[in-house]
């Protein structure tokens, strides 16, 4: 199995990952679902969307801050590294994620789309101020804060710039993400429990333009049905044996 899927990836033309929480959970950064997940301790509805935010800001930003806090102490496991290892071999094309943690840009991806923004950016509630905190030296001084974060342009609210449930996803991601699975001929699907539209849509696009989708999670997910190529296990430790054997084959 796994060496079928070094041998798709190796004669692939233009090889796209989609990642989601999965990929992350070695490095000690909780998932959404599944045994352990957020959301079984916390609702979504309570603290993931905007009328969360607008009846308790202080509940919503103490969760944040809380994730925050467990995703700067978190460093990139060696399944992100092997997706950075398979861009810089000319094998992936862009790793589109589901993730806020800055994880694949840490390990050296350099062609990232994040579909669900990422928790280390703020944006004002009023106006158009965006900040990314760890780019402007605040992230520490601001993990540790009780208070609720004000805008420095206008001192109104400030909140993370990631995705609620209900909202929509940053068009212009969006687009390129669906731009680059029209193209693909292999999508390499990874820790994602793919029942999260519309991101679990780009296997789909892949799959119906006659692509091959090979799939890593430990267990099986809605784009399981899909896969040409599933391996069950730990990202961390195939991920890496897969990129030995697309090098051995290529
Ligand atoms: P989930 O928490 O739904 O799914 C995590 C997946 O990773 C599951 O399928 C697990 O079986 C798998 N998994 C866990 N550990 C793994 C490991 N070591 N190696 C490989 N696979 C592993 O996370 P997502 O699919 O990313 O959205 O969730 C999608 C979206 O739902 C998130 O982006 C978030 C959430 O609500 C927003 O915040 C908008
Ligand atoms: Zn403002």
């Amino acid at each position: 199995m796994l060496r079928h899927a070094g041998k798709i990836l190796a004669r692939s033309r233009f090889a796209i990952a989609f990642t989601g929480a999965g990929i992350s959970a070695e490095s000690g950064v909780p998932t959404f679902r599944g045994f352990n997940g957020l959301w079984r301790k916390y609702r979504p509805e309570e603290l993931a969307t905007p009328e969360a935010f607008q009846r308790n800001p202080k509940l919503v930003w103490d969760f944040y801050r809380w994730r925050m806090k467990k995703i700067l102490d978190a460093e990139p496991n060696p399944a992100h590294y092997a997706l950075a290892e398979l861009e810089k071999i000319g094998v992936l094309k862009a790793v589109i994620t589901q993730n806020v943690d800055d994880l694949h840009r840490e390990a050296g991806t350099e062609n990232l789309i994040e579909l669900h923004g990422n928790i280390f950016r703020v944006k004002c509630t009023s106006c158009s101020y965006r900040e990314n905190l760890k780019e402007s030296g605040r992230i520490q001084n601001f993990v540790k804060s009780k208070d609720l974060p004000k805008c420095p342009r206008c001192g109104s609210l400030l909140r993370p710039d990631v995705v609620w449930f209900g909202e929509a996803l940053p068009r212009e991601a969006l687009e390129r993400a669906f731009r680059l699975a029209e193209k693909a001929d292999v999508v390499l699907v990874v820790g994602t429990s793919g029942v999260v539209y519309p991101a679990a849509y780009i296997p789909y696009i892949v799959k119906e333009r006659d692509g091959k989708v090979i799939e890593v999670n430990v267990e099986k997910s809605g784009i399981t049905p899909i896969a040409d190529v599933f391996l069950r296990g730990k990202a961390g430790e195939i991920l890496p044996k897969l990129v030995e054997l697309v090098r051995g084959s290529k």
